[in-house]
């Protein structure tokens, strides 16, 4: 069957970037004369019907802005049965023929079950700022995010310096210490604290003072790791333990999720979108579409969601050597 209707959403956490991948998909359909709609608030507006066309003028002055024009949500009435049932149905009524669907591992975990369940061809774009998924060198959002974080943890080196601080900067990332090893080594941290490795506050702090006879302060990295405010709690046990430190946190949050997309993010949205159209038109369905070692790849769901530790051991040892 031919397609003649693309579906766009976006899903999940949101990241700069999105709305160039949108913008992507939304030129890709014209150029193949294929009609695009927009589905707001992820699954939830395609169970509720929020439907909408796509122009080439809906998507016009889009590309540097951060959010998602389509909205975003993390959907739990899609976990269910009779929710996809309406969500199916939903897309029938509007003869969408294929999805983009943009979004990390939630999204497509759902594209994975509605797909085993309905005949919906659908492709899907890495957003998410944690850099976590399998298929793809980088997720769209990431390279703002570690950008936003690095920039941060400069400004607070300026004041951890002029008091003799030690601060922990908290950065996101659920499960995947991406963003916290990237910021560290680019802004010049003296530790780093990622899931992917244990250190225990007395190796932390072996470190620190390792660096502390040269050092008047320190900056701590610190990866979320699924709780958010954890480095209150590693701070709060340095400083009972050591109370020679003078502890600040600063938890660096959801500005790691706004702002505006850096050229890599816009680079990569906008292959990926038109990759996807053009994958879907050649029949691909049920995989994301990413970039590896600067190749379009289609990587399988399944694949693409199984947890994998992506940190390039290398770093470990750079974060090591440069913080001496
Ligand atoms: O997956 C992206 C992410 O920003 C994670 O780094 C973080 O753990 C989570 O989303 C926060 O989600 P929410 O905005 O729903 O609190």
């Amino acid at each position: 069957m031919a397609i003649k209707k693309i579906g766009v959403f976006t899903s999940g956490g949101d990241a700069p970037g999105m709305n160039a991948a949108i913008r992507a998909v939304v030129r890709a359909c014209i150029y193949h004369k294929v009609e695009a709609y927009g589905i707001y608030h992820g699954y939830d507006g395609m169970i509720a019907g929020d439907f909408e066309p796509l122009t080439g003028r809906s998507v016009s002055n889009i590309i540097h802005r951060g959010g998602t024009i389509l909205k975003s949500a993390r959907s739990a009435a899609f976990m269910t049965k009779e929710g996809r049932k309406k969500a199916f149905e939903n897309l029938k009524k509007h003869n969408i023929d294929a999805i983009v669907a943009i979004g990390g591992d939630g999204t497509f975990t759902g594209a994975k079950v509605f797909t085993s369940e309905y005949d919906m061809p659908i492709l899907g774009l890495p957003g998410t700022i944690d850099n976590d998924l399998n298929g793809t060198d980088y997720t769209i959002g990431y390279d703002t995010a570690v950008n936003t974080a690095a920039i941060a943890i400069d400004k607070i080196r300026d004041t951890a310096s002029s008091h003799n601080r030690l601060f922990f900067i908290e950065v996101m990332g659920r499960h995947s210490g991406q963003i916290a090893i990237h910021s560290a080594i680019a802004a010049g941290a003296e530790a780093v604290m990622i899931p992917e490795v244990d250190l225990s506050i007395d190796q932390l702090v072996a470190i620190l003072e390792k660096g502390a006879n040269k050092k008047s302060s320190s900056l701590v990295v610190v990866a979320e790791a699924g709780k958010t405010g954890r480095s209150m709690d590693i701070a709060r046990e340095v400083q009972e333990r050591f109370s020679h430190y003078d502890t600040k946190v600063t938890i660096l949050g959801h500005t790691q999720r706004g702002g505006t997309p850096t050229v890599n993010d816009r680079m990569l949205s906008s292959r990926l979108g038109v990759a996807a159209v053009e994958g879907l038109l050649k029949a691909k369905r049920g995989c994301m579409v990413g970039i590896v070692n600067n190749k379009i790849k289609f990587t399988p769901f399944e694949k693409a969601i199984t947890k994998v530790n992506k940190l390039n051991k290398e770093l470990l040892h750079i974060a090591k050597v440069l913080s001496v």
